[in-house]
């Protein structure tokens, strides 16, 4: 392989999300983390249907399936009580479809989630150099220099000053990226402080429920990590200002644990991991400043209760890392780069509202125990199956849908430009059945054909020809009995829609042509009727 030509600080999920993307298209990288060790600690546990989704695209989903679970109902006790006064779920479960095959959310620890991508990462030789430190940098027109000190076993340090084509700060909300760029990080920062942890209890607490106790001011939240190992995780917030301002110990949890829950029979284990966490719901105003980008954490900080900021922090990766690979291969323009923040920003900015007063309701508004858990019934908008890029530069809209909402679902047609483009299964290839999914890739615009006849389908295939064949692929839908005319030769592949889903999913029919180009990170860029409107959307992204 040829010498990184991207450095990616922060081997957290946007890092390690970011990294995979850009080998996925051949670009090499470099990743190093500052820790000495990899972090421990369930932290981050939901993983939102959107980023399923991603995962499917990026071919990685089975691990998660494997050691992924449902999210477990709620239990909610009130004061004096020993039994929860209420059990209920927390989003309502749906049933897949074949446009929608992973509604529902997961949990798994952050641990294993990037251990899992470690793996995957070392399945393309690329591993995370630990005790190495992003220090400073200096950026030309050109390339970037990059101070990187590296500590090694006996605490030696030595710092290196290598050069880049490009640079990602993937550090966390600390980022150091960030603050050499000067750029503005606007919010807040609650006053409250929540103790957060992973114990063992080796029996009195069923793992299969998430246990919510409302004692105000008090909030304290105890759910399985689900690794195995009778491991829970604990959010505990509401203690007096002094105490709260020092991390938690064991003893300390426990005795508070008996104390408020009068649990007195759980017999609890060590504690693994404990730290103090003061919620930020902070943002940049730009993610790029030449050949710099911030990523994940890095540009924005969330309350932990809608359970965002993982899961837009893959978004982010996946979105930087296509247009940063054409880019690198001299394939699209550098103001390509430019789309990177124009089309998150809004995003997040959207999000930020929306969790802020999700946790307002949940660890704040008057600390009330009540009964309504209506702030963790989900699912909806925070499954970010809505999320979308509408009014963005690049995309190709019909109507004047940039008003929309950042993560409302599409009003009109089943696909919409801008929007996620749908699953469909029950399809058929040369090589046996498959998806819509299975078919796209992030290295690559699958540009989609659905009816009209070999004529029409012949001109459109001559406009896409001349694109950047390893850049773009092509794929025929056909109707389960339509005859395929001459011009399948002329696509990439030919896929059978044998059981319609494709079509009906699409809003689509065998007697008008329509062409969904879906960018290599799963959003329908345009919808178009003809070749014409292939040409004018790919002017905007290749040079
Ligand atoms: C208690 C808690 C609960 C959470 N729950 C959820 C949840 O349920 N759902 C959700 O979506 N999100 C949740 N989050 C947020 C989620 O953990 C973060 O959004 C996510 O980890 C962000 O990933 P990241 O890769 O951007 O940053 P991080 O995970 O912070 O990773 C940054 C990495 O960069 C490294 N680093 C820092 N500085 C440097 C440097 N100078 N050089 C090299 N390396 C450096 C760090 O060591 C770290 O490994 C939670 C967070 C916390 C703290
Ligand atoms: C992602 O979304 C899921 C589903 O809502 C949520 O439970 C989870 O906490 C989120 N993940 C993170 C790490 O924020
Ligand atoms: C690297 O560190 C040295 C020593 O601190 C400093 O003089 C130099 O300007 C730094 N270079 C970059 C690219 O940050």
């Amino acid at each position: 392989m040829p010498p990184p030509s991207v450095l990616i600080a922060g081997a957290g999920p946007s890092g390690l999300i970011l990294a995979l993307v850009l080998l996925q298209n051949g670009v090499p990288v470099r990743i190093i983390d500052k820790e000495p060790k990899h972090r421990i600690g369930a932290r981050g546990t939901g993983v939102q249907p959107r980023t399923l989704e991603l995962y499917a695209i990026l071919d990685i989903l089975p691990e998660f399936h494997k050691y992924g679970a449902p999210i477990v109902p709620m239990a909610m006790y009130k004061p004096g009580d020993i039994e929860p006064s209420k059990v209920a779920p927390l989003a309502q479960w749906v049933d897949p479809t074949p446009d929608t095959p992973h509604p529902n959310a997961i949990m798994i620890t952050q641990e294993r989630h990037e251990a899992i991508l470690r793996d995957q990462l070392q399945k393309l030789s690329c591993a995370v150099e630990l005790g190495s430190e992003l220090c400073s940098f200096e950026q030309f027109s050109d390339h970037v220099v990059a101070n990187i000190t590296k500590t090694d076993a006996d605490g030696k340090q030595v710092t290196e000053s290598t050069q880049f084509d490009w640079l990602v700060g993937a550090e966390g909300a600390r980022s150091v990226v960030r603050k050499q760029l000067g750029l503005s990080f606007l919010g807040e920062t609650q006053e409250q402080i929540v103790a957060l942890g992973d114990i063992v209890i080796e029996e009195g607490m069923d793992p299969k429920l998430w246990h919510m106790w409302k004692l105000p001011p008090r909030l304290l939240s105890l759910r399985s990590c689900n690794s195995g190992n009778n491991l829970f995780n604990f959010a505990y917030s509401g203690r007096p200002k002094h105490s709260a301002e020092k991390t938690l110990t064991r003893e300390e949890f426990i005795e508070d644990f008996y104390a408020l829950t009068g649990k007195r029979d759980v017999k609890f284990g060590a504690a693994t991991w404990m730290s103090n966490w003061r919620p930020n719901m902070r943002m940049v105003d730009t993610m790029r400043s030449g050949r710099v980008f911030i990523a994940g954490d890095a540009a924005h900080c969330h309350s932990p209760t809608g359970g965002q900021g993982l899961n837009s922090s893959v978004q982010d990766a996946v979105n930087l890392g296509w247009k940063l690979a054409l880019v690198q291969k001299g394939l699209a323009p550098a103001t390509l780069l430019d789309t990177y923040s124009e089309e998150r920003i809004r995003v997040i900015a959207q999000m930020l509202k929306l969790t802020t007063a999700l946790y307002s309701k949940t660890f704040t508004a008057g600390q009330a125990a009540t009964d309504d858990d209506s702030e963790w019934k989900r699912g909806g908008d925070l499954s970010m199956l809505g999320v979308n890029y509408c009014g963005s530069s690049i995309v190709l809209e019909d109507g004047d849908a940039g008003s929309a909402s950042a993560y409302s679902k599409a009003a009109g047609s089943p696909v919409q430009a801008a929007y996620r483009a749908p699953d469909a299964s029950g399809l058929v290839r040369a090589g046996g059945p498959t998806t819509l999914f299975a078919t796209f890739s992030v290295a690559v615009h699958t540009v989609l054909l659905f009816g009209g006849n070999t004529a029409s389908r012949t001109t459109i295939a001559g406009i896409l020809n001349q694109l950047p064949a390893d850049a773009v692929r092509t794929v025929l839908v056909m109707l389960q009995g339509q005859s395929v005319g001459d011009d399948a030769a002329l696509f990439s592949e030919v896929l059978e829609d044998r059981e319609g889903y494709a079509y009906s999913g699409y809003g689509l029919t065998m007697s008008e042509l329509a062409v969904v180009i879906v960018r290599p990170d799963g959003v329908v860029g345009a919808v178009v009727p003809d070749a014409e409107g292939v040409k004018r959307y790919f002017q905007g992204i290749f040079v």
